[in-house]
């Protein structure tokens, strides 16, 4: 083990949260310190006002201090916007072996290796050299003409392809986030940045969820981020730059209120379901700047609510479509995030990709200390960013990727077949 602390950083719209824990070994983790920031600055992953920003990830990070009592070191931070690049692309090496004409055996260094030719081959791509590259996932490996291949290692073969997913973030944003944590007092390893999406996987998503395929959902403040995992591995993300802050303003604008109460009423009276609340019961609504305040119904605060919710979902659904198809998502859909506690959402994101929803916190099962106050689905990316943080020292390049393989065309046509049959 490389490093026993680890302070993962979430940098979000709505909220900056931190934790640092210590690795305490057979993949376990102490919680020492937990500190939380209303966030100001930043906007579907973009830095908007570093100043402001920096100030609210100071105030996570020395919340979490002075509850560890240690310093803040090796910090993991998530990424996210619409600024994110995916590629697939190949990589490909040859096997050298002592005796002529022989396939020689492939080792982990050469697993690596052909992961590294995919990603510097996409990174010479036109359009991509302002980008820097976060993940290289591989999907699966070819070793001569023996295709589908999960764990090459220990193989024999003389060359090895590896089709690997290539994660990309623009190197403005990515510079302008780190500069914001040095701006607040701390550094962070380049390295060190996490996809929002694969950090909140980590921390949501069970074994059997990623084999049997599923959709992961985290609603927070300001993006809807959306990955697609077949196999067991992630195979398509998406970032939908709506969410939890679009319903607010709604609000504010629907109820003639200042964004603070609008707040206070989505979360204390919210429901996105206008029909499952009693149509005639009203609450206060604070006037703007000293204009005195009404009385509106529930009602409408849902009908808000519900408007915003189904143009948000039916976006996703939208860009996700293409990307999977019903019956290979067997797990359906796992959704987390703040804008995940709002009332009936599930119901409503059930109806948008008829497919069922599980509202999930985040694992909890390996963490020590003081969890209670994590046990809640706007916790999933920290968690996340930390159980990535503590696999990165430990496990191989290949490790989750070498799964059964249950997508030959023929079964698929014939489980849609039966499907087709039954409904
Ligand atoms: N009980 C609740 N009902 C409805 N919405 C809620 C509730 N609690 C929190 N939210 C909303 O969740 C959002 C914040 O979620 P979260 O903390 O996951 O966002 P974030 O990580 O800061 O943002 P992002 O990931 O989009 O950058 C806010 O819009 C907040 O209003
Ligand atoms: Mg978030």
């Amino acid at each position: 083990m490389k490093q026993s602390i680890i302070t993962a950083l979430d940098i979000g719209s709505s909220n900056v949260r931190c934790i640092i824990a210590k690795e305490i070994g057979e993949g376990r983790l102490e919680i020492l310190g937990i500190g939380e920031s209303p966030s100001e600055g930043i906007e579907c992953g973009i830095v908007k006002d570093i100043q402001a920003l920096s100030g609210c990830v100071a105030k996570a990070i020395s919340t979490a201090e002075n509850d560890a009592k240690i310093a803040a070191t090796n910090i993991y931070c998530n990424i996210t916007g619409d600024h994110i690049r995916t590629q697939i692309g190949d990589g490909r090496i040859s096997i050298p072996s002592e005796i002529p004409n022989e396939p020689g055996e492939i080792t982990q260094e050469h697993t690596e290796q052909v992961i590294n030719d995919a990603k510097n081959s996409v990174k010479i791509q036109k359009g991509l050299e302002r980008c820097r590259i976060l993940h290289g996932i591989p999907h699966h490996f070819i070793i001569d003409n023996q295709d589908d291949i999960h764990n090459p290692v220990n193989m024999n073969g003389f060359h090895l392809i590896a089709r690997v997913y290539t994660i990309l973030a623009e190197l403005t944003p990515l510079r302008n986030l780190n500069k914001c944590i040095q701006l607040a007092g701390y550094d962070i390893d380049p390295e060190n940045f996490v996809l929002n999406h694969i950090a909140v996987a980590e921390s949501i998503l069970s074994e059997d969820e990623r084999r049997l395929g599923a959709l992961v959902l985290d609603i927070g403040g300001g993006t809807c981020d959306l990955s697609i995992f077949n196999r067991g591995t992630l195979e398509k993300i998406l970032v939908i730059p709506m969410a939890g802050k679009n319903i607010t303003e709604d609000l504010a604008i629907g109820l003639k209120t200042t964004l603070g109460n609008a707040e206070y009423i989505k979360i204390e009276y919210g429901n996105a379901l206008a029909n499952s609340v009693d149509q005639t019961e009203e609450i206060d609504v604070e006037g703007i700047s000293g204009r005195a305040s009404s009385r509106k119904t529930r009602y409408l605060v849902s009908n808000v609510i519900q408007h915003r919710v189904e143009e948000m979902l039916s976006l996703c659904y939208t860009k996700a479509k293409d990307y999977y198809t019903p019956e290979l998502v067997t797990s359906g859909i796992i959704l987390c995030g703040g804008t995940a506690k709002m009332k009936n959402l599930d119901i409503v994101l059930s109806e948008s990709f008829n497919l069922n929803v599980k509202t999930a916190t985040p694992d909890l099962s390996r963490l020590n200390g003081m969890i209670s106050r994590l046990e809640d689905p706007a916790f999933a990316t920290v968690i996340g960013i930390l159980y990535y943080a503590s696999g990165k020292n430990t496990e191989p390049v290949t490790k989750g990727f070498a799964l059964p393989n249950i997508k030959s065309t023929k079964i698929v046509d014939k489980i849609k077949k039966i499907l087709r049959d039954f409904t």
